[in-house]
C-alpha cells in the first residue's frame, strides 16, 4: 500500500470512527444525516457513505425519516470507540487503531507502519481475518474471521539485551487478560504459547528493529483464537489446536478482550522501559502458569534437537534442561514438543 492511500484510508477510518464515537454518546437518540453532515463538514451524501461503510463492517442502523439515524447493533471487532471504554484512563496502547476486514498479516502492515515517523506509539493494527498470518519459525498461522488478531507498535526505546522479556511478558497479559474477561485459565508453555489443556489458543510474534544495544521498535503480533469455531480449525490443526469459544461455550467480546490484553502489557511495557523490574516482575506468576517446568521435552532448537528434563526458566526466560548425562543446558530459543 503505498503512502497516499494509506493516508485516504486512515482519513476515512478517522471519520467513521467519529461517527461511531457520536452514535455510542447519543446512546438511543437520533442523530440527523444533516447535522451530522453540519458538525463533521462533509456533504449528506457523504455521510450516507459512511453509514454504508459502517453497515458493511456490521453495524447497525434504525433510519427514520426526518429524525435521523441510530445505532442499534455494533460488530463484535477492534475499532478504537469500541476499544475505548476498556483502555486504562492514561492508556497510550490502544490510543490509535487501524482496522481491516481482510489483510495478508497485521504484523506486516504494523512493521510498515513502525518505520514511519508519523505512527503513534501504542498504535494498534487487528483484522477481521488475515490471508497470510505469520506464526513463529517462518510458519503459517491459521486466521479466520472470529479470532482476535491484532499487532501493536511499540516505539519505546530499551536495551537490546532485555528484548526477550516482551513476549514473556505479553503471554502473561494474554493470561491474566483471558482468565478475567472469560473466566478461562490458560497455561504458558515455554517461551510463550498460551494452552487449554495442552492445545494451542493463543500465539505471540514479536519483530523488532534495534539500532546498536538498543531497540528502536517492537511489532508485537498477538494471535488469539477467540470466537473461533471448531469448523474454522483445519483438520490437520484440531489435535493441537483450539479456541476460547470451543472450551467455554460463549463468544467473547473483542474489543473487551483486546483492551484487558492491552492495558495488562501496558502495565509490564512501562516497567521495563522504565528500567524497571519488567518481566521479573511477573516471572513467579509466569512460571506458576507454566507447563514445561518438570516435564521430560524434546527441544527443536536452531542448533538442533535438545531432550532433557525442563528443570526452571530463568528471569531473563532462559529455558534450563538437566540433559540425560547430568549436565544442564541453556536454551535462548526454540519449540518444545512434548
Ligand atoms: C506463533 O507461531 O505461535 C505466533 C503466532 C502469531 C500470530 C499473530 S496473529 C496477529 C499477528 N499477525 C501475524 O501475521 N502474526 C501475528
Amino acid at each position: 500500500m503505498n503512502h497516499e492511500s494509506n493516508t485516504l484510508r486512515l482519513h476515512t477510518e478517522d471519520i467513521r470512527i467519529d461517527i461511531v464515537d457520536r452514535f455510542i454518546s447519543a446512546g438511543t437518540n437520533y442523530i440527523s444525516g444533516g447535522n451530522l453532515a453540519d458538525e463533521l463538514s462533509i456533504t449528506r451524501t457523504a455521510v450516507w457513505k459512511h453509514i454504508r461503510g459502517l453497515e458493511d463492517l456490521g453495524f447497525e442502523f434504525d433510519a427514520v425519516p426526518r429524525r435521523g439515524y441510530r445505532l442499534i447493533r455494533s460488530p463484535n471487532i477492534i475499532l478504537q470507540s469500541l476499544l475505548q471504554p476498556y483502555l486504562r484512563d492514561d492508556a497510550e496502547l490502544g490510543s490509535h487503531v487501524v482496522w481491516y476486514p481482510s489483510v495478508a498479516s497485521t504484523n506486516v502492515i504494523a512493521n510498515q507502519l513502525a518505520r514511519q515517523p508519523a505512527t503513534e506509539h501504542g498504535t494498534v493494527v487487528a483484522a477481521l481475518r488475515q490471508e497470510g498470518g505469520k506464526g513463529r519459525h517462518g510458519r503459517n498461522w491459521n486466521s479466520p474471521e472470529g479470532g482476535l488478531w491484532m499487532s501493536v507498535v511499540l516505539k519505546r526505546s530499551f536495551p537490546l539485551l532485555r528484548a526477550a522479556e516482551v513476549t514473556l511478558m505479553a503471554s502473561v497479559a494474554v493470561a491474566r487478560a483471558v482468565e478475567t474477561v472469560t473466566g478461562v485459565s490458560l497455561d504458558i508453555k515455554w517461551p510463550n504459547d498460551l494452552l487449554y489443556k495442552n492445545k494451542k489458543v493463543c500465539g505471540i510474534l514479536a519483530e523488532l528493529r534495534a539500532g546498536g544495544e538498543s531497540v528502536d521498535h517492537v511489532v508485537l503480533g498477538i494471535g488469539l483464537n477467540s470466537n473461533v469455531a471448531d469448523a474454522q480449525i483445519p483438520h490437520e490443526l484440531k489435535r493441537i489446536a483450539t479456541s476460547l469459544l470451543i472450551e467455554s461455550g460463549a463468544e467473547v467480546n473483542q474489543s473487551q478482550l483486546a483492551g484487558a490484553i492491552l492495558s495488562e502489557f501496558e502495565t509490564m511495557y512501562r516497567s521495563l522501559v522504565n528500567g524497571d523490574a519488567g518481566f521479573v516482575g511477573v516471572a513467579d506468576e509466569w512460571r506458576k502458569r507454566c507447563v514445561t517446568i518438570g516435564r521430560s521435552i524434546r527441544v527443536q532448537t536452531p542448533q538442533g534437537l535438545v531432550e532433557g528434563t525442563a528443570i526452571n526458566v530463568d528471569n531473563q526466560g532462559v529455558l534450563q534442561l538437566r540433559l540425560t548425562d547430568g549436565s544442564t543446558a541453556a536454551i535462548h530459543s526454540g519449540d518444545v514438543l512434548f
